[in-house]
Formats: C-alpha cells, sequence, structure tokens
C-alpha cells in the first residue's frame, strides 16, 4: 500500500491520462475546496467543460487560483492532466514564487481501463487519439518528473494501487 506523504501546506498536482481517476481520486482524499480543476475553470469561462477554446483562459484563472491560494497558505490541489511538461513547469514556478513545497501523484492506469471507462462517460467524448497521446506524453517525461521537477512524487500503477493508496500530512516535509 502506497502512504502519500504531503506538506499541510504547498502544491499537489495531479498527473494522468483522461480516464485515469484524478478527479474521483481528488473527491476521495481532498475537500472540495482544495481541489482546483481545470474542468471546473473552463466551464466557469465558457459555461461547458468541454469547449477547447476556452482552455487559455481557464488556466489563466486555474494559475490565479492556485497562486492566491497558496500566497494564502492553503493546501492546493490541481486536478488537470498534467501529462505535459510545460503546464507542469508553469505549476511549479507558482509554487516557487509562492516558496512552497510541490508534489506530484501520477496515476498510471492501463490504456484500456481509461478508454473504457472514457467511453461510459456522458461528460465525455474523446477522439480515439487523445489517451493513447496523452499516454505517450505521460511515459515521455516521467523520468524528469520523478527525478527533477517535484521535490516528492508517487507513482500509482494500476487500478488497485490507485485504490488502495492512503494520504498522509507531515510537517516536517
Ligand atoms: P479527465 O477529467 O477526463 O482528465 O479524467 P479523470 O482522470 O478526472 O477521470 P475521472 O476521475 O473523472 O474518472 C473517469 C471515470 O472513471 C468516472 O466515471 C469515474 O467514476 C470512474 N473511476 C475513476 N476512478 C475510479 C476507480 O478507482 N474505480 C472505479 N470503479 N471507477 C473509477
Ligand atoms: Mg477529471
Amino acid at each position: 500500500m502506497t502512504e502519500i506523504r504531503l506538506p499541510e501546506m504547498g502544491l499537489v498536482v495531479l498527473v494522468g491520462v483522461s480516464g485515469s481517476g484524478k478527479s474521483h481520486f481528488a473527491r476521495r482524499h481532498f475537500t472540495p475546496t482544495q481541489v482546483v480543476s481545470s474542468d471546473r475553470c473552463r466551464a466557469m469561462v465558457s459555461d461547458d467543460e468541454n469547449d477547447q477554446s476556452a482552455t487559455g483562459d481557464a488556466f489563466e484563472l486555474l494559475h490565479h487560483i492556485v497562486r492566491t491560494r497558496l500566497r494564502r497558505g492553503l493546501l492546493t490541489v490541481v486536478d488537470a492532466t498534467n501529462v505535459q511538461t510545460g503546464p507542469r513547469q508553469q505549476l511549479l514556478r507558482i509554487a516557487r514564487e509562492c516558496d512552497v513545497m510541490s508534489a506530484a501523484i501520477v496515476l498510471d492506469v492501463p490504456e484500456a481501463v481509461a478508454t473504457a471507462r472514457n467511453a461510459a462517460r456522458p461528460d465525455r467524448d474523446l477522439p480515439d487519439h487523445v489517451v493513447p497521446r496523452q499516454r505517450r506524453e505521460l511515459r515521455r517525461g516521467l523520468r524528469s518528473l520523478q527525478s527533477r521537477e517535484f521535490k516528492r512524487s508517487y507513482v500509482l500503477n494500476g487500478v488497485e494501487e490507485i485504490d488502495a493508496a492512503t494520504v498522509v500530512y507531515e510537517k516536517a516535509w
């Protein structure tokens, strides 16, 4: 069983392809206001969680909320795919600006699991190439994510490991 050790205050970045279970995981382990979701931000600026044309504005809003919360000393969890290095770097820059710790939690599920889950979702209509592309992006950046980007990172492999993981908070981190 993986015990995810987090700072009492800092940035937590969830990482995983669409359908890997990030939003589900966030709901299980964190309070609603601790979680800042790119889909919610997209909905707030466009009335449509799937409106890709709103992505730029949605992430501007997400970064603003993350920066404000971290400045105010609040644990902040980012629920977005974060499979690409660029978006992770933007979040890490904000954490550095605010002088707080950062951790990543990677949810790595088999492609078939993510695809089957997405197919069953009324709120998602993803083209077939999206999940495989996200998996390639995740693979490509995984080593640097673990060795360089975050102070600590946890990679949960497969549905059972994700299910069994627990979160604990540490003062000295
Ligand atoms: P995006 O927001 O598209 O990036 O996906 P996501 O990673 O947030 O996935 P989400 O948490 O929305 O999960 C996708 C679907 O899989 C939802 O219908 C969930 O209910 C289901 N799901 C997620 N995690 C689990 C899990 O651990 N067990 C089971 N049985 N279903 C899960
Ligand atoms: Mg989600």
